[in-house]
């Protein structure tokens, strides 16, 4: 069954197809870059951008994929959780399509599309695994006991780890999105210049907290002046991210351990990150497991995933009706059955 995925749950638009095998037959993404001048995504010009771009993103991933809208067999989309109204675009569109085709449809939540990453670019990844999920809305460690069935370990308390990212780069200045600009920054720093605090809050918690990292970053920089943030800006980022990265990779391999799992896979933009990429594989070589992330294309937002989480729901027998609606917050939770 040849899949249409779409993902408009933030940020991005984006469509893709996957073959009959399964495998990524077009990825197309575009990330709108009309928030950069507010430091930040504004949900009302992300729904009017998605309305924009979104059917020529869908025409482009068919067109790179070598297919018509009629050797679809299915489509499957975002439906939560995300910012309402751009869900509600990429939902219209995929039901629209799916309607007339008259093919089946599928909602996918866009948390469990972040950990079909993993398993689109893994071809030997099985459960049972811990999944970290961090990026710009959510920081999740899930125990994956088998296919389709998912236990929350712990979730961020405040801020999601990639939104503490933005906005300490919003503090910095060093421009929106944030993480890739800290990451790329942090190479040059020193990572002890500053002794922010790490938050592992009380005793065995698999819960994270990143407000306080966010408000110790600020109170640090608010006597410096100008000249004296810049001189140490890739110290200072270097600092704030390695007290992130400690916290990310301690907890997930204390749930590795709690739960005996031998293998951790971890997704969502935040995987992107090098020092978090390095620091958990060094880990995991010390402590003889293994650690998978997605290419970094397959990290961020994108519609591959969507199909692929779609697609395992789908063989399952799975489908959704053609009036299920958006849902900003839910949690693992599979989208309502026709
Ligand atoms: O998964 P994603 O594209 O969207 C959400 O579902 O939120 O993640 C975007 C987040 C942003 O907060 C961005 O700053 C962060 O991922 N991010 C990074 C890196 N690349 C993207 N954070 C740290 N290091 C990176 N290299
Ligand atoms: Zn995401």
């Amino acid at each position: 069954m040849i899949i249409l995925g779409i993902e408009t749950s933030c940020d991005e638009t984006a469509a893709a197809v996957l073959s009959d095998e399964g495998t990524i037959l077009s990825n197309v993404v575009l990330s709108q870059t009309i928030h950069y001048e507010y430091g930040g995504v504004v949900p009302e010009l992300a729904s009017r951008a998605h309305i924009r771009t979104l059917i020529p993103i869908i025409r482009e991933s068919l067109s790179r994929a070598s297919v018509e809208l009629s050797d679809l067999g299915a489509i499957a989309v975002t439906f939560g959780p995300g910012l309402v109204g751009s869900l509600l675009v990429g939902l219209s569109a995929a039901k629209a399509i799916a309607y007339a085709l008259d093919r089946p449809f599928i909602g996918v939540n866009h948390i469990e599309g972040h950990l079909f990453a993993n398993f689109l670019e893994h071809d030997d990844l099985r459960p049972p695994l811990i999944h970290l999920i961090v990026s710009g809305g959510h920081t999740r460690l899930i125990h994956q006991p088998e296919m389709g069935r998912y236990r929350l370990l712990g979730q961020t308390l405040d801020d999601a780890a990639g939104e503490s990212f933005d906005k300490v780069a919003k503090m910095l200045e060093i421009g929106y999105p944030g993480g890739p600009q800290i990451d790329r920054l942090s190479e040059q720093g020193d990572e002890c210049f500053v002794d922010f605090p790490r938050a592992y809050l009380s005793g065995d918690s698999l819960d994270f907290s990143f407000s306080g990292l966010k408000t110790a970053v600020l109170n640090y920089l608010q006597p410096l002046d100008g000249d004296q943030i810049r001189e140490h800006l890739a110290d200072i980022a270097a600092s704030f991210q390695a007290a992130v990265v400690e916290v990310l990779v301690e907890k997930t391999f204390r749930a590795a351990r709690e739960h005996r799992i031998e293998t951790v896979a971890v997704a969502g933009g935040v995987a992107c990150n090098r020092r978090l990429r390095r620091e958990l594989k060094q880990r995991a070589d010390r402590e003889g497991m293994t650690v998978r992330f997605p290419s970094p294309l397959l990290c961020t937002d994108n519609a591959a995933m969507i199909a692929a989480a779609g697609r395992f729901h789908l063989l399952q027998g799975d489908r959704s009706p053609l009036d299920l609606n958006a849902v900003a917050n839910i949690d693992m939770q599979p989208a309502p059955a026709a």
